[in-house]
């Protein structure tokens, strides 16, 4: 596990994740979710993946809803969910593993979770291994010093070119006028991925997430980005 004094980062990527892990105390169902089903569904390796259609990867899954979708939709397609904040995992938890089935429920074949940094697995997985990749409503950072906290980033380009399969599709949605301004700008500057412009309502095939609710309640319009890895 990779901490604030690993320098082997690549040069522009913090050492640290910003956000929050932990929020109000757990209840007593949450604490056995994390302590006795996420090591059951914590990815280890890809033995899991074998076989399946596709491999795919979200980025910060928040509540879980669209990974339960996609998961749900696409049976024969292996998915890693990553996510860093306890509460997350637990909603998406509490939704595969009945209650008292913790430690013994059988976990979806074809799910894994990362509950931990997404970077660091994209960094350590094997070279063109994955289909496709979820990044729906990250973190925005608008404050300018703070755009190295960004997922989409100058410095995130190779890493996920590396990782993703030549053809594969790098989905991206915000609703920050900032990060929208932003996707455009650092995807102009590469040549690892095309994409056309955005569209401006949600694509079919696209679940949608806590956060695009919580912003059309606030009468803020998202933009949904398909990228294709050259
Ligand atoms: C704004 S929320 C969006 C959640 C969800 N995708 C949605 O649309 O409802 C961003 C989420 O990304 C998670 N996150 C931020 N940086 C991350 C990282 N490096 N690895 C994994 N998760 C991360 C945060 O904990 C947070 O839950």
């Amino acid at each position: 596990m990779r901490d604030e004094q690993d320098d082997e980062w690549p040069e522009g990527i913090p050492h640290r994740l910003y956000g929050r892990r932990r929020g109000k105390k757990l209840r007593p169902r949450q604490e056995r979710l994390l302590s006795e089903a996420l090591p059951r569904l914590r990815f280890t390796d890809l033995a899991f993946a074998l076989g399946a259609d596709a491999l795919w990867f979200e980025v910060g899954f928040g509540g879980g809803e669209h990974t339960l979708a996609q998961m749900t939709a696409n049976p024969g397609t292996a998915i890693i969910a990553s996510e860093v904040y306890e509460h997350g995992l637990c909603s998406l938890l509490t939704e595969i593993i009945p209650d008292g089935g913790e430690a013994t429920a059988p976990i979806p074949p074809r799910l894994r979770l990362w509950p931990a940094d997404a970077r660091e697995l994209l960094l350590a997985l094997p070279e063109a291994s994955l289909d496709r990749l979820f990044l729906m409503f990250p973190d925005p950072w608008p404050k300018t010093r703070h755009a190295k906290r960004r997922f989409v980033h100058p410095e995130m380009i190779p890493i996920l070119a590396r990782v993703l399969k030549p053809g594969a599709q790098w989905r991206v949605a915000s609703d920050d006028p900032t990060y929208q301004a932003w996707v455009t700008e650092v995807f102009a500057g590469q040549d690892a991925f095309v994409g056309g412009a955005p569209a401006t309502i949600r694509p079919e095939s696209w679940p949608g997430t806590r956060y695009e609710a919580k912003a059309f309640a606030a009468g803020r319009k998202p933009l949904y980005w398909s990228f294709r890895r050259l």
